[in-house]
């Protein structure tokens, strides 16, 4: 059987909410609510939610810089019951969710790096309107097992491959898509796997402008960008958290459907910054 053949069927799902932990909770929950111009509020077990449209946040405590799970939303209830199906037939093990952002159904699974990988159908629709739109858009991690987590995340949980990027016959990068958006999840090679960062896709290369101009309002340097990253064509710049953890602005993101095969990039700045310089981190 192909990988398409015997994965369970993720399309199509969107990157709904992440949890990053600090050993400062509430400080770095009040750094994305002045970052973001977005809500902050104080949850149970010592979690903060930062909310703005299209965008939430949880906070928690733990080590610094990590990022214990991120979650999907799925289309419908329907979609969530056979794609849990589609899991067990797999011999996939299943946890109860751990976001308190899902409602009852919700489930989590956890991927070669231990990080834990949530679906489910969102508890409620918040209403709020940002000044600034960014949605929030994808998570990236380096790991030490690139080759596995393409495995787990392609052949497993049913994502389709958009782009690869190689070092010989090595992968350094794998950008992963859910829906028609370029990626949702993607991995680089690293001697030790972290989180390393989350998107907002603003829309437009304006709004790429106001969020600098956001930034120098509050005098946060942009670390990288901007710039244009080859897989995936987007528009970028990012900054850092107080924690090290990076945080991209993107625009314009590559469309890409369902069937469409993945394409191969040299490792090289090129590949990573259309425009210029490149951070080389695998
Ligand atoms: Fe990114």
């Amino acid at each position: 059987m192909t990988a398409l053949q015997s994965s369970a069927c993720i399309w199509p799902a969107r990157l709904h909410h992440l949890r990053r932990d600090s050993t400062e909770p509430e400080q770095l929950a009040r750094f994305y609510g002045q970052l973001l111009d977005d809500r902050v509020e104080a949850l149970p077990n010592a979690q903060w939610l930062v909310q703005g449209h299209g965008r939430r946040l949880i906070v928690g405590n733990g080590a610094k810089g990590t990022v214990p799970y991120f979650a999907f939303a799925m289309r419908d209830a329907a979609q969530l019951a056979s794609y849990a199906a589609a899991l067990e037939h797999l011999g996939v093990a299943r946890e109860p969710s751990p976001s308190p952002l899902f409602a009852e159904g919700a489930f989590a699974v956890t991927d070669p790096d231990g990080r834990r990988v949530v679906f489910g159908l969102p508890l409620r629709v918040s209403g709020i309107q940002s000044a600034l739109a960014g949605r929030l858009q994808h998570f990236v991690c380096a790991s030490v097992r690139v080759p596995g987590l393409l495995a787990f995340y392609r052949d497993i949980l049913g994502a389709r491959e958009s782009d690869r990027v190689l070092e010989n016959e090595d992968l350094a990068a794998v950008f992963l898509r859910s829906d028609p958006e370029h990626h949702s999840f993607a991995t680089f090679r690293a001697p030790a796997s972290r989180p390393d960062h989350h998107s907002y896709e603003t829309g437009s290369w304006n709004a790429i402008r106001d969020w600098g101009d956001h930034m120098a309002k509050l005098r946060i340097p942009l670390w990288w960008g901007p710039g244009r990253h080859g897989p995936g064509n987007n528009l970028f710049f990012m900054i850092e958290d107080p924690d090290g953890h990076k945080v991209e602005f993107s625009a314009e993101l590559e469309l890409m459907t369902e069937e469409v095969v993945y394409r191969t990039w040299p490792h090289e700045p090129r590949t990573l910054n259309l425009w210029g310089t490149a951070w080389m981190r695998s």
